[in-house]
């Protein structure tokens, strides 16, 4: 327990303030999945300085803080094709009932959640530690591919967007490029090099960086459908960035086709994944199959295996 706790910290501290990590997320999660299997088989050891009890933060100063009506929650994670079975027979069993998921791809950049009241952007607050976000307001007003003020019809007067601030590809080595040539750190991923630029005091900055968004969660209340695809669909029509890549499947090996085609078109993309999330579609059926603690019992995401390993 000691010494895992310790090299996650050690672990943690390398992503989180230095930016530059040490270890695959798998490695990581493997150990904290480990940590958390001890911890629960020997209460005696618990501990609330434990690496298992920090919920992962971006909580930084400089920014208000604001808290989220509802808690931004993470996904349970696999990267096993069979735990995925697993998850769509658990469903099937708990709802005795037909049911459609749908597959989307999951960006691996910042978690945004995004209040529209009345058809304007009011505020932009980071995940930070699911509870409370930084509001990063200023800085996300920038991101051109969000609309400041909402298209077409259909939406709530109080609406939630949550999505994902992605640095594309391109800016990245672009960027990356240029603090070469000013002799500054590079970043180690697009996904750090966004939350380094969302977390900026100046947003002419962060303007020049070129940030993108794509949504994936739409929350308030009398929501055009009563259905997460359709949802999405008029999102689009309100003018987010909803991905082209949204598959409704009716059957596991639906499912399996969608990942073994993902894990490799997934490099021909603009913007970084890591994996696929897949969803129970009804909003009715997310109700009856509800919430742990941490995730969502309605949805999980499959992690592609990273394609790089290291050598001696
Ligand atoms: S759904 C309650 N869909 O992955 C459901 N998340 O640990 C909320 N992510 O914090 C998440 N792509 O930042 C969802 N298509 C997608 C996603 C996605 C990326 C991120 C998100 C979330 C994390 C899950």
């Amino acid at each position: 327990v000691a010494l895992l706790r310790e090299a996650l910290e050690e672990h943690d501290y390398a992503y989180y303030v230095l930016a530059a990590p040490t270890i695959s997320d798998r490695a990581y999660d493997k150990m904290m999945h480990e940590l958390q299997q001890l911890e629960a088989a020997h209460p005696e050891y618990a501990d609330p300085n434990s690496p298992t009890q920090r919920v992962g933060s971006d909580l930084t100063k400089g920014f208000t803080q604001v808290a989220h009506r509802i808690p931004m929650l993470s996904l349970s994670n696999t990267y096993s094709e069979d735990e995925v079975r697993e998850f769509y027979n658990r469903v099937a069993r708990t709802l005795d009932e037909p049911f459609e998921v749908v597959a989307e791809l999951k960006y691996d950049g910042i978690s945004i959640s995004l209040i529209y009241e009345h058809g304007l952007l009011v505020r932009a607050v980071t995940r930070g530690d699911g509870v409370r976000g930084d509001d990063v307001t200023a800085n996300v007003r920038t991101i051109r591919s969000i609309p400041l003020r909402l298209r077409g019809e259909g939406w709530p007067e109080r609406l939630e967007m949550r999505g994902e601030v992605l640095l594309p590809w391109a800016e990245f080595e672009r960027l990356n490029r240029e603090r070469e040539a000013q002799e500054e750190a590079l970043f180690a991923n697009p996904r750090n090099a966004a939350a380094g630029t969302l977390k900026l005091q100046d947003p002419r900055i962060v303007d020049s960086r070129r940030l993108d968004a794509y949504f994936y969660y739409v929350l308030g209340e009398n929501l055009p459908a009563d259905n997460h695809y359709d949802n999405l669909q008029a999102a689009r029509e309100w003018g987010f960035k909803i991905s082209n890549y949204i598959r409704l499947c009716r059957t596991p090996d639906e499912i399996m086709d969608y990942i073994a085609y993902w894990n490799r078109a997934r490099h021909r993309l603009p913007v970084a994944t890591d994996g696929i999330v897949l969803k129970v579609n009804a909003l009715r059926q997310q109700r009856a199959l509800g919430l742990t603690a941490k995730s969502p019992r309605w949805a999980i995401a499959y992690k592609f295996q990273a394609e790089r390993a290291e050598t001696r």
